[in-house]
């Protein structure tokens, strides 16, 4: 998530600081700060809102003067964007700042152990943690204190660091968040990410995980985490800004395709607690949880076809009926809620008007509303009773890949959570399923390495006028996403049906090379879907199917075939829609298409 930028050299840091930042918007933020050494002590300024405001707080710089600051640009992930939950952070006498990005995952009892030692916080955040933890092992050594947290500390982090007794050093460090940093003849830079730093330097070395580094005017040092030396490559960036802030991605979407590993694994591991599901967000004891008689899930788009998916895996798993809503029209319905109803509304952006509307629909009838969002401190996380997170980080490319992926998984956790505590699933079948959510984000990084190959099947598509994706049960809930994502940015027309629902009128659209893309990923449902192939296919279709490994039988009725690893059935949305979303995505690009923006689409919709 967002941005870091930093410097020590012989210019002054704090419009280096700001020009950085201003290199890293792409990635969205909701908050700016820095902190800067003015010779004496650490100042710092910061501020809710764009980077424009800590500009004109700070005349570009002017009023902070000095040779050493860092900066940040927060996507808020605890606490509310906020003048005070803004970064950076200091302990309490003011000598050390930092700047996070990334989740400390056990702030709380690290939060409590400080506070039992007299800590104050000021601040929601999980990052407070650090300037105090610092504070609390710092003894004259930061080398020392850095460590020390290290040790201690659980998620990830990029963290830049100043302490006002080492007036010529920067610390920075990272695990599982970005990092690099430059050198100059001007002086040293640390960054999220080569755009920030291009202007000043095309030497760059990026920072693997657990790697500390001390940074001086003059040059930086790389050491492990038993304080020895290493020796580290630098490169030579040879792109331009352009191409680099998409991280060498020729688009947002393929970026952010590629990030779905990550994004699982950030919203698994939070609340996967020594084999139980934790999910402390829900409010809920498992008293309430057992109290809970109905689930009417509520969103728009792609988050909508997350909650089909939902209703599938909850229905299954906890075995709790669940309706499945559009918002725009929930609230027009005169929706019938009863007790012991629980609402659920999902979204990215945490903007969007009719999902709010229908949240506070809901609310005015008197029901607790959980919200899936992945935007932080939006409209809809602050109205909802209760929050649970999709740790997706900001998504820019309009069409939705990476949050739908942490939706899908938001489900899940909630279904499981629900299953243990209802006891609809066996002790062995939560465990094993359990270890089959953790093997998704390899599964998935395997599907994308397998992009040439669908980049190839994609282009023979590119003039196509009308696609259609066919499933049935899950499958059916993930041909609806595999569809919307191939007419979002393709503008080529595509509909999903459920498989067996064709033969009643639309199975007079095919004709002879008509593509019809069928997902098969139930073991349950293989004969059946295959017997709807067969229908299609002997009408003329093209048959593009989407099965399990293993399900050797389907190429009889297929003309191309996509496999995807074995996983528990509930959760093969997860696996299957990246074929679907690669395939999308290269249909778009061999159209021409403009992939990140497409015609007449808006990343958030705030209009009913
Ligand atoms: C998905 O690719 C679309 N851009 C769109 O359907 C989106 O999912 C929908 O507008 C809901 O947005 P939200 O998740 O921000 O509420
Ligand atoms: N978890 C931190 C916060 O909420 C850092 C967020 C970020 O990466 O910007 O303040």
């Amino acid at each position: 998530m967002c941005g870091i930028v930093g410097y020590i050299g012989k210019n002054q840091a704090a419009p280096i600081v700001l020009d950085g930042l201003s290199k890293l918007e792409y990635r969205g933020y909701d908050s700016a700060g820095m902190a800067i050494f003015d010779g004496s002590k650490i100042n710092i300024t910061k501020s809710v809102g764009r980077l424009k405001v800590l500009q004109e707080l700070t005349h570009d710089g002017a009023t902070m003067p000095g040779n050493l600051g860092i900066g940040h640009t927060r996507w808020a992930t605890h606490g509310a964007p906020s003048d005070v939950n803004s970064h950076p952070h200091f302990n309490e006498k003011g000598t050390i700042a930092v700047v996070h990005n990334g989740i400390i995952e056990n702030y709380l009892p690290l939060k409590k152990k400080l506070e039992s030692k007299g800590y104050h916080f000021i601040s929601e955040t999980d990052t407070e943690v650090l300037a105090h933890m610092l504070d609390y092992y710092y003894k004259g050594d930061p080398m020392g204190a850095i460590v020390k947290v290290l040790h201690r500390v659980e998620g990830s982090y990029a963290l830049g660091i100043l302490f006002s007794d080492f007036p010529g050093e920067m610390f920075a460090v990272r695990k599982d968040s970005p990092l690099i940093v430059g050198q100059s003849g001007e002086g040293c830079f640390i960054a999220s990410d080569v755009p920030a730093i291009l202007k000043y330097t095309r030497t760059v070395t990026y920072i693997d995980n657990q790697e500390i580094v001390r940074l001086t005017p003059e040059g930086l040092h790389i050491y492990n985490v038993d304080e020895e030396e290493l020796e580290k490559e630098s490169v030579t960036i040879d792109w331009d800004a352009e191409a680099a802030e998409k991280a060498g991605y020729e688009h947002f979407m393929l970026k952010e395709m590629y990030e779905q590993p990550k994004t699982v694994t950030d919203t698994i591991s939070p609340r996967i607690r020594k084999n139980d599901i934790v999910i402390e967000e829900l409010g809920m004891s498992d008293e309430d949880l057992l109290s809970v008689r109905k689930i009417h899930i509520v969103a728009c788009g792609s988050a909508y076809h997350a909650g089909v998916t939902g209703k599938y895996v909850l229905e299954g798993l906890a075995r709790i009926p669940v309706e499945v809503d559009l918002a725009s029209e929930f609230r027009y319905r005169n929706p019938i809620l009863e007790d012991g109803g629980m609402v659920v509304v999902i979204s990215q952006s945490g903007e969007t008007a009719d999902t709010l509307a229908a949240l506070r629909e809901s609310k005015k009838r008197g029901f607790k509303v959980l919200g899936i969002v992945n935007v932080v401190g939006s409209s809809i996380a602050r109205e909802a009773d209760n929050v649970m997170y999709t740790w997706a980080g900001p998504e820019i490319a309009v069409a939705t890949t990476k949050a739908y992926s942490a939706q899908l998984i938001a489900l899940y956790l909630l279904a499981l959570k629900l299953a243990r505590v209802r006891h609809t699933v066996t002790e062995r079948e939560f465990e094993g399923m359990l270890e089959d959510l953790g093997r998704l984000p390899d599964q998935i990084e395997l599907l994308l390495n397998n992009k040439n190959r669908i980049q190839r099947f994609a282009n023979r598509y590119i003039a196509a006028k009308d696609v259609f994706f066919i499933g049935r049960g899950i499958d059916y809930a993930i041909s609806m996403e595999g569809s919307l994502k191939l007419k979002e940015i393709s503008y080529i027309h595509s509909e999903a049906y459920a498989a067996g629902e064709l033969k009643h009128g639309t199975i007079s659209l095919i004709e002879e090379g008509t593509l019809v893309a069928a997902v098969s990923t139930q073991p349950s449902l293989y004969q059946k879907t295959i017997s709807n192939m067969v229908e299609v296919k002997s009408r003329g279709a093209f048959v593009l199917a989407v099965t399990c490994e293993g399900n050797r039988e389907i190429e009889k009725a297929a003309d191309y075939v996509i496999y995807i690893p074995q996983t528990n059935p509930f959760f093969a949305n997860s696996l299957a829609i990246i074929p679907l979303q690669l395939f999308s995505y290269y249909v778009a690009v061999g159209k021409g298409c403009d992939v990140d923006k497409p015609r007449n689409l808006a990343k958030s919709v705030t209009v009913e």
